[in-house]
């Protein structure tokens, strides 16, 4: 089997490797495909449709989600038609009314020409990407959040609400969130976040708190290094 296929994107003859995204070969022939739950990094999820595109099959077409859908030897797509374009905007339009602030979903609203949603506000800030729900499961390996609740009651939560007792308040899921909305505070030697107080470690030669202390115990448990290797911060390495 070939390593490779060729397909067409907005008329263009692209190769692709096989078992790559449409989103994926569509960037790497620099297609824009907007997009917002996808990162290479993770397990492509499909959330937000902000990515479908039109794919044809003989004199039909149908919508797909790119981040989502493998390209196919012989495929042929399309990026930016009527359909796909009202699609977005209805998308975009649902997601400002969770998070009407957000750069990232300015920028995005400014390119499809939505001035503003025509939905009810019912501001949440979180747009349920879930890629942090992704990366604490897949990245880092402790699954601490999780999703909770269907429909307008959805939300990325700790287990029970509580304070989340596999959480190394590494702060990866704050990083990911592409519209920044998961509090993380560093104070007085104690990092603050899911409503949860993680005490910091303090580098053993410049005295400066630099991770929390249960983060580097799980370092410690997974990396293969020395012992003292998490003693110190990383500038003092
Ligand atoms: S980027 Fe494809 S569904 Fe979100």
């Amino acid at each position: 089997m070939s390593d490779t296929v060729t397909l067409k994107i907005n008329g263009r003859t692209i190769t692709a490797s096989a078992g790559s995204t449409l989103l994926a070969a569509a960037q790497s022939a620099n297609i824009y495909i907007p997009n917002l739950c996808s990162n290479e990094e993770l397990t492509p999820y499909g959330a937000c449709r902000l990515c479908m595109v039109e794919i044809a099959h003989g004199k039909r077409t149908r919508m797909v989600a790119s981040c989502i859908y493998e390209v196919a030897e012989g495929l042929e797509v399309q990026t930016v038609t009527e359909r796909i374009l009202n699609v977005r905007k209805l998308v975009i339009e649902l997601l400002l009314a969770r998070n009407p602030y957000h750069p990232r979903l300015l920028k995005i609203s400014h390119e499809l020409g939505v001035q503003a949603s025509r939905f009810k506000e019912d501001v949440k800030g979180c747009i349920l990407c879930g890629q942090c729900v992704r990366t604490c499961r897949e990245v880092v390996g402790v699954a601490a959040i999780g999703f909770k609740g269907r429909g307008r009651t959805r939300t990325v939560a700790t287990p029970f609400d509580k304070a989340p007792a596999d959480c190394i308040a590494c702060g990866s899921c704050a990083y990911i969130c592409p519209v920044k909305v998961i509090p993380l505070e560093d104070k007085n030697n104690v990092r603050t976040i899911w409503k949860t107080e993680f005490p910091m470690a303090v580098c053993k030669k410049c005295g400066r708190p630099f991770a929390p202390e249960k983060q580097l115990a799980y370092f410690r448990k997974i990396a293969n290094l020395p012992e003292n290797h998490f003693d110190t911060c990383i500038q003092c390495r």
